[in-house]
């Protein structure tokens, strides 16, 4: 096969691959002058509501502020401590931090997500919640878990921030808890032209304090200012552009799903590296937001693709939250270290095609011979 090149994430092929439809909407939204809180942010929350089959969906800023809000409405703060794994993106602890509580990093296991062992054995007389990161489109094994949180009377919001439509045993990552949130991040799942986020629940009052924090904790319904908030609230046209893409959504996950199928086909059998699971994997139904491996001699391999017109990336720059010394949140966390030398991202996202899969494939099995 011919050199290709295959960018991490194609930017520009996001907006252009439906620009028609994109710059339709995007006309339409600026000729009604409907930019703050309009019809186009309802209309997306109630499709997110339909989609994930819960009561509350609440467009906000960003991902990050999701998680700051859902904590703040769940009346987490100072004095408390917050379970939370230590591979993920800053975004978690800072949000924890943020409001007066303390982040306890936890350690992942084989499928880069929440031990639960490790949630055990950091639970402390001042942890209030486990905060699980369904992390690379996958939910965590939930159950035990589950029923840790019920024995120890503690709270459960989760960072689902890269896990829109994924499953676990039938049930939506971001609905195990009391909230769960998402990002739209461009290289996401549903990413949209820029920043923006929601908050999901099924409780009425979470909801609706979310709703009050994320416009500067006003009363939606007097407009009167009840608590400290932020302007936090989801760009209407933003809104816009993620109700469009929900028409694709599926069709989109089907060819990420795809293309998961062709990577474990063509690479489980190579012992240097360690995959994630197969889309039809047990209890799981897994959206792939990332294709996230561990491989040995990491670095030469990321070169041989790059040389390769292949473009690679370690999630959060390759640190987990346990290399910040500044932030002092280093904990017992063997699985997290010794993957932390090993992990990678290939290229993954719906606009591959499956020649270009197997590009890569072929290189990867050149490169280990
Ligand atoms: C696991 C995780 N948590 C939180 C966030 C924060 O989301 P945002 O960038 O929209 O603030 C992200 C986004 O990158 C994420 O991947």
């Amino acid at each position: 096969m011919n050199k290709r090149e295959i960018p991490f994430f194609n930017y520009p092929l996001l907006f252009n691959q439906r620009r028609d439809e994109y710059m339709s909407a995007l006309e339409d939204v600026h000729s009604r002058g409907a930019f703050i809180m309009q019809k186009d942010l309802e209309e997306f929350e109630n499709s997110l509501q339909e989609y994930l089959g819960v009561k509350y969906a609440i467009g906000v800023a960003d991902g990050t502020m999701a998680i700051l809000m859902s904590l703040m409405a769940a009346g987490i703060g100072e004095g408390d401590e917050v379970l939370v794994p230590a591979h993920t993106f800053i975004a978690s602890a800072a949000a924890i931090n943020h409001t007066g509580a303390k982040p306890i990093l936890v350690d992942c296991g084989r499928d880069h997500l929440v031990d639960a062992n490790s949630v055990k054995r950091n639970i402390s007389e001042k942890t209030k919640a486990i905060m699980p990161v369904q992390l690379n489109g996958r939910v965590a094994v939930m159950d035990e878990i589950e029923e840790f949180a019920r024995e120890h009377n503690l709270i459960i919001l989760e960072d689902s921030c890269q896990a829109l439509g994924a499953k676990y045993k039938n049930r939506f990552g971001g609905t195990f808890g009391i909230a769960g949130t998402f990002s739209f991040f461009p290289a996401k799942t549903l990413g949209c032209f820029g920043d923006g986020g929601a908050v999901i629940t099924n409780n009425e009052e979470i909801a609706f304090k979310v709703k009050m924090i994320r416009d500067h904790g006003r009363d939606p319904n007097d407009g009167k200012v009840k608590l400290y908030g932020f302007n936090g609230r989801l760009d209407n046209v933003h809104a816009a552009i993620l109700l469009l893409k929900m028409k694709y959504y599926d069709e989109d996950i089907s060819i990420r799903r795809k293309l998961a199928d062709i990577y474990h086909s063509r690479l489980s059998h190579l012992e240097r590296i360690l995959l994630p699971p197969p889309p039809e994997s047990g209890d799981h139904y897994d959206v792939y937001q990332n294709y996230e491996i561990e491989a040995d001699s990491r670095e030469a391999l990321r070169e041989h693709l790059s040389e390769n017109g292949i473009g690679t990336i370690l999630q959060w720059g390759g640190y987990c939250l346990n290399d910040f010394d500044n932030l002092n949140l280093d904990n017992d966390l063997p699985y997290t270290k010794q993957m932390t030398e090993k992990f990678m991202m290939l290229p993954m996202h719906h606009l591959l095609t499956d020649d270009d899969v197997n590009y890569i494939c072929d290189k990867i099995e050149i490169f280990y011979g």
